[in-house]
């Protein structure tokens, strides 16, 4: 769990500035098998475009991932899982349709929300994560923690700001079609992985970049609590990298 003194301590992140985002997927894989090698059974997985690479290296890869356990970010309220726009359609056309998992466990946007927390909740205690896959949103949210969500919170039903549902908008057929609301890990959850993957490119995530890793800890900014965990590797092209 995390005290106040860890909220306090500082470490540095581990920056990696590569030239386009075959190149990050590349660089995530080779971290993502070591890993694996060195036991990791549980993988906390993103979706959004910026882990796609990444979960192509895993596909055309002889790595075998029957054995671990998968647990994703969030998922959108009122999608069922076979909607063509669900996080649950995402995972399996990106990864587990060629690559199963033993278990893989998303939030069901169907589900009732008090009982959807809690058994989400349940899960993350049951698997503690040993690798969080993560990217970022252009206002530094993690997961759906957008800006100002309290760091302690756990599993949650989180409002979608403006600029997500924006960013977000492309995969619908409009912007009313956007879920305004989705379940999410919490802030407390994904620090409290061992180790962290986060990846980001384009010009347009510069400025989350530059304020998760040189701004203040700050609710307001999601992804820098980042700097209070000793193991994180964020993996950014030139464009991303441009504000540091
Ligand atoms: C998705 C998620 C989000 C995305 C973020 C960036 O599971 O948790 O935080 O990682 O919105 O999305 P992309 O990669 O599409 O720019």
């Amino acid at each position: 769990m995390m005290s106040d003194k860890q909220l306090q301590e500082k470490h540095d992140l581990n920056v990696i500035i590569v030239d386009d985002k075959e190149e990050g997927g590349r660089k995530a894989f080779e971290l993502v098998e070591e890993a694996v090698q060195n036991g990791a059974q549980v993988l906390g997985l993103a979706t959004g475009s910026s882990p796609v690479p990444l979960y192509n290296e895993m596909k055309n890869s002889e790595t075998d991932y029957s054995h671990l356990i998968s647990i994703n970010l969030d998922e959108y309220v009122g999608l069922p899982e076979d909607h063509p726009q669900s996080y649950h359609t995402f995972m399996y056309e990106h990864l587990f349709q060629y690559k199963p998992f033993k278990k893989t466990f998303i939030p069901n946007g169907l589900g009732d929300e008090e009982e959807e927390i809690k058994r989400y909740n349940r899960v993350i205690e049951e698997y503690p994560i040993d690798l969080q896959i993560l990217g970022i949103g252009t206002n530094a949210h993690i997961g759906f923690n957008e800006p100002g969500t309290p760091f302690l919170q756990e599993t949650h039903m989180e409002k979608l700001t403006d600029a997500t549902i924006e960013a977000n908008k492309r995969y619908f057929e409009s912007e009313e079609d956007v879920p305004k609301y989705a379940f999410s890990m919490g802030i407390k959850s994904i620090v409290s992985a061992k180790k962290i993957i986060l990846m980001a490119y384009g010009e347009q995530k510069a400025e989350a970049i530059s304020k998760m890793i040189n701004g203040p800890i700050t609710e307001e900014v999601p992804a820098s609590i980042l700097q209070t965990h000793d193991d994180v590797t964020i993996i950014v092209d030139k464009a991303a990298a441009s504000k540091l």
